[in-house]
Order: structure tokens, then sequence, then C-alpha cells
């Protein structure tokens, strides 16, 4: 995720932005660029890769200058390189932004400032906004950039800085995180607080919707009406360390936290203004050979697979397509029917899976089509693939995958309702109820997340138990195998998923007194069903934790206990029913001490076969 830093002082600027941007290094990034006014002019310097390139760059010629802005870009429009690096400016040089998020309607504004004469040196959605603040300058930057917030749509925390306001920087923030530190003579601005750390522990945290204005001797904090706020100084104790986390205990924790923000990011563009469908402009399939298109095969590994197989569910219903699902390993090398035909969807959170990409490959050079879901932009995946859909999940530090595996699901919706909506398979209203919970479902996995507790008292019932099953029909089957992964990966508890009415085809033998069965229950239509499943396994006196809409509250007559998910479109449970199981695991593996964010024996990213 994108790391911006601002100073304004008596000291030199670029030593402070770039001990500010390596403290933000943890978020991830793969280019680097500080902005200062020097010798009255702005000064721009960016490097793709780490930081240590960009100060190499600046070895021996360090920007002169007591202001400037900073940032580090974990690319989502546009590969890394340094022209797409931030900052970035305006025509004339004198407006210079950095920006944290993603610009939904930038195109259009790209479009608009183009026909007013402004040039565009980059890819990125960031650069709209220095053009804009260069098209609607009136020479106070502070009331520009209230103009500039109105027009753009999507989520940002941004600072600019003006040649002609040298004393001046001003920051806005929406659904994207930004600090300002207060100092004695000099104030300070960051995306998180660790930049913070060395300089200030008194900060502002920005809401949604306001600006900081810094100068060298204060700060005001306006809303978007441009109205002063009474902002309360938030005194930080937390150490560097604790402070990268957000406060959380663990990446994995902090990652569980940031889904609805990441759903958000991965809706956002994509559906129709009017909500009567999806709009996926990245993806340039001839419209004939969408028609054409006789089979789909989703390949990936892990928790990427799970959500393939929750994709199979989705894209047959909606689109009325065979789709297989393959473990990426296996599809390489079992010589798979593909042909020109087939389309062939890999997900990959990280785009470099040595096993996905082979697969990719190998469907390519069969002839197929290749739509890559990733999260990482201009990963191998990324760029050999024919199609890209990013997942918008920012960087992924823990090795159990939690934001990718949602985001993954989301990509699987929107892709199954464009095919759908391409070849006709879906009525108008039927897509709009689904695209309709589909908005919804950012502010129902924040629900889930306020109720944590009764998982953590599962948990402190549960710890010692050396084996868990989780059972599920349809789409919470394809949930429960990602929650039994989650369980094993991060708590080393031995842990099964079966489809729920295969239990008495063997493993019913494992269920004994006391063993943990989690029953997923989230689907009407098959309700019925698993409850008998649930009488099967109490029968033999397991203790079954149920996960259920609260429709479905029956389902407390037959299990133990029950966590209830908000209720939504049947196919979009799996988004709102697997963020229990990853507290699970979480507080499971915290509960039996393992190391969460670095499980044993795994990497986040298996770059090897
Ligand atoms: O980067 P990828 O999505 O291709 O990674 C695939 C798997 O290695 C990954 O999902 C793995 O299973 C996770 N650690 C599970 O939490």
């Amino acid at each position: 995720m994108c790391g911006i830093v601002g100073y304004l002082g008596q000291r030199q600027a670029a030593p402070i932005l770039l001990e500010g941007l390596q403290r933000l290094e943890y978020r991830g990034y793969d280019s680097a660029g500080v902005a200062v006014i020097e010798n009255n002019a702005i000064r721009l310097d960016k490097k793709v890769g780490k930081l240590v390139n960009l100060r190499e760059k600046l070895n021996g010629s360090m920007p002169q200058s007591t202001v400037g802005i900073g940032h580090t870009r974990w690319a989502t429009h546009g590969k890394p390189s340094d022209r797409n690096a931030h900052p970035h400016l305006d025509c004339s040089g004198r407006f210079a932004v950095v920006h944290n998020g993603i610009i939904e309607n930038y195109i259009t504004l790209r479009e608009w400032l183009i026909s007013k004469g402004h040039q565009f040196r980059s890819e990125t959605d960031t650069e709209v906004l220095p053009h804009l603040v260069e098209q609607l300058y009136n020479g106070d930057l502070v009331e520009t950039m209230l103009r500039v917030v109105k027009k753009v749509d999507g989520s940002f925390a941004a600072v600019a800085l003006a040649l002609d306001e040298p004393g001046r920087l001003v920051a806005a923030r929406q659904d994207s995180p930004l600090v300002v530190g207060l100092g004695e003579g000099e104030n300070f601005l960051a995306s998180d607080i660790p930049a913070l750390l060395s300089h200030t522990r008194q900060t502002y945290i920005l809401e949604d919707g306001e600006f900081a204005v810094l100068t060298r001797e204060r700060v005001e904090v306006l809303d978007r009406g441009g109205s002063r706020v009474d902002k309360k100084i938030f005194h930080v104790k937390w150490e560097a360390a604790q402070a990268e986390k957000d406060g959380y205990a663990h990446f994995m924790l902090k990652e569980i936290h940031e889904q609805p923000r990441a759903l958000r990011e991965t809706l956002g563009g994509r559906i129709a203004p009017d909500g009567s469908g999806v709009v996926l402009d990245e993806l340039n399939i001839p419209e004939q050979q969408i028609q054409d298109i006789n089979k789909i095969f989703i390949t990936a590994c892990g928790t990427a697979f799970h959500a393939g197989v929750v994709g199979k569910y989705i894209i047959e219903d909606l689109a009325r397509v065979p789709v297989e699902v393959d473990i990426a390993s296996e599809f390489r090398y079992r010589n798979p029917l593909v042909d020109d035909k087939t389309l062939v969807i890999v997900i990959s959170q990280s785009g470099e899976t040595a096993d996905t990409l082979a697969a990719l490959r190998e469907a390519r050079r069969k002839g197929a089509r290749v739509v890559a879901v990733t999260n990482v932009v201009d990963s191998s995946v990324a760029r050999e693939a024919d199609d890209v859909i990013y997942t918008h999940a920012g960087p992924e530090i823990a090795v159990a995958s939690t934001k990718a595996y949602s985001t993954q699901l989301i990509c699987m919706y929107l892709l199954g309702l464009y095919l759908a909506q391409k070849r006709g398979t879906l009525s108008a209203e039927e897509t709009a109820r689904i695209v309709g919970q589909l908005k919804k479902l950012p502010e129902k996995v924040s629900a889930v997340l306020e109720n944590g507790k009764e998982i953590k008292d599962f948990v402190r019932r549960h710890v010692d138990c050396p084996s868990f099953f989780f059972i599920g029909r349809g789409v919470d089957y394809a949930v429960a195998m990602e929650g039994s992964l989650k369980l094993k990966e991060i708590s080393y508890i031995h842990a099964e998923a079966y489809a729920a009415g295969e239990l008495k085809h063997g493993t019913l033998a494992l269920i004994v007194e006391g063993v943990p069965v989690v029953a997923l229950a989230t689907q009407e239509t098959l309700f019925e069903k698993t409850v008998s499943n649930i009488k099967e396994v109490k029968a033999r006196e397991a203790t079954v934790l149920a996960l259920a809409p609260h429709t479905l509250d029956e389902v407390a007559k037959v299990a133990d206990e029950v966590i209830y998910i908000p209720q939504t479109h049947p196919a979009l449970t799996p988004v709102l029913a697997v963020v229990p199981l990853q507290l699970l695991a979480y507080h499971m593996a915290v509960a039996r001490g393992c190391d969460v964010d670095q499980p044993r024996n795994l990497a986040k990213s298996v770059t090897v076969e």
C-alpha cells in the first residue's frame, strides 16, 4: 500500500522524508519519490524499486529545502516505473501531489483535462490530481483542494505542494489513512504513525472528509465545506513496531480488519452508477469470443484455489458455462482439455506463484484466453495473461491470506456477472439484486468484525483439541475448505473440510465425543440437508459451532453454538462467512503461542515448484 510523508519546518526536508518513507516500507511498495521546493522550482526525484535506488540517485545532490512531500508507491494503475512513481506534477511544474488510494472516475477526469489542454506523463489515476489543481487554482491552495476533492470519486489520502505557496502543505483524506504530526516550528504528515514517531507523538488522526492545512507554526483541520474542525490531539503511546500494525498485535489481524476497505476498493468503479450491472473495462475479450466460450477452467494454489472453488459455483450459476477448477500444480501436468474456446482464469495474490504461472503458460500454449485475477500490478501473472482484473486488497504481509481471498471472491462475482450480462443468462432484476447486495458487503463485513467475542470464547474452550472438521454444502463447502486451511496453516491443528453430505461415506468414523465440527449453514435451499448432517455428528457427540444468517436461526436447535452473519444474497455469503473462520484460526494460533504472521515451513510467495 502506498506510503505518504510530508514535512514543513526549519530542518532539511529530504532526510526527514526519506527516513519517514523507510519507516513505511513494511506497507510494501515498488517505487519511491520526493518533491521539494528548491531554488524557486519544484524539484522532483523518483525511482522505481527499493528506497535504496532513490537514495543512490540523491547521493551527492540531496535536495536543499525545508518543505517537501514523499511517497512510496504500490502500483494499482500503471506498472511500477520511474514515470508512474509519485509525486506527480501538473503541466507547469508548479504543483506536486502524492496520493494513496484509487480515483475511480480518473478516466472521465483525465479525458476532461486533456480536452482542456493538459498533458499527462504517466499511466496513473493519481496524475489527474495535480492537473486538477492546476486547472482550478485560484491563488489559494486550500480553496483549490476543497474544489478538487469535490470532483473526485473514490478513496484517497492526498497531499499537495504549490510553488507559489511554499509555506504550506494541504492534505485531504477520504477512506485512506492520513495522520498529522505536531512539532515545534515544524509539522509532519504521514499515512501511518511509524513515520512520525522519531519526531513527535502528538498527532491529529484525520477522519474521512477532513483536510489538514500545515504551516510551520500551526495545523488547521477543515471539513469538506472549509469550516474549522475542533480536533483533539491523539497522543501515541505505541512503540514503532506496534504502530506498523496500526495497534493490532499481528499483520494478519490488521489485514482481516482491512477487508471492508479492500472490498470497497475492489468494487470501486466496477459497478454501473445506476446499479444495473458491472463494468469491467479492463477486459478486452472480443464479443464473439465471449459468446463462443464453451468451458471455463479456474486454476490457482492454496487460498486462491479456494476462491476459485467459490468461483466455480458462482460463474456456473450466473453465466451458465461449465466451470472446472483445478489446483495449478495438477493442471499443468495433466494435459487438460483446453482450446481456443476455453477461458482460463488464474488467481494469484502475488502473481508470482510458480505453479500458477506454469498453468497460465500451459493454457496459453493450448490456445486459451487467460484472465488473471491478481493483487500485484505488473506481476508475472499480470504481464503474461491476456487480461487482468486486479484485486485492490493492498499489500498482504501475513503469510496467511485473508483480504486477498475476500477480494478474489469479489472478482469472481464481478466476472460471473460480466459473463452473464454478455451472454444474456441472467435477468435484469436478478442482476440488479445481486449488484445491490454486492455493494453492501463492505459494511456487512464490518458488522461481522464487531462480533469477535464469541469466537474468542469458543477458542478458549477448544484450544487443546487436536483435530477440527469443517462441513458445508455448495458454496459453504468451498468456504469450509478455506476455514480448514487457515486453521492448519497458522495454529498447526489438524483440520479437514468435507462436503457435509459426504461425511457418512467414511469420515464420520473420526467423529467422536468432543470433536469440534464447524458447520456452515448459510444456504436456505440446502438448510434442511445441512441440519441433518449436523444431527449426524451430534449423534456421535461432536461439539458443533454453526455459522448461519439470522434468518436461519433454527440452527440453534441442533448446534451447540451459533455465530450469526448478516443476511445477503445466497451467492455472496462466502465473503461474510469466511471472516469468523479467519478470526477462529487467528485466535487459536495466538492462544497456542504460534507465530501468526510467519508460520513454520511456509513462505508468502511460493516461486519454486
Ligand atoms: O500468491 P498466491 O495467491 O498465488 O499464493 C497461493 C498460495 O500459496 C497462498 O494462497 C497460500 O495458500 C496462503 N498462504 C494461504 O493462506
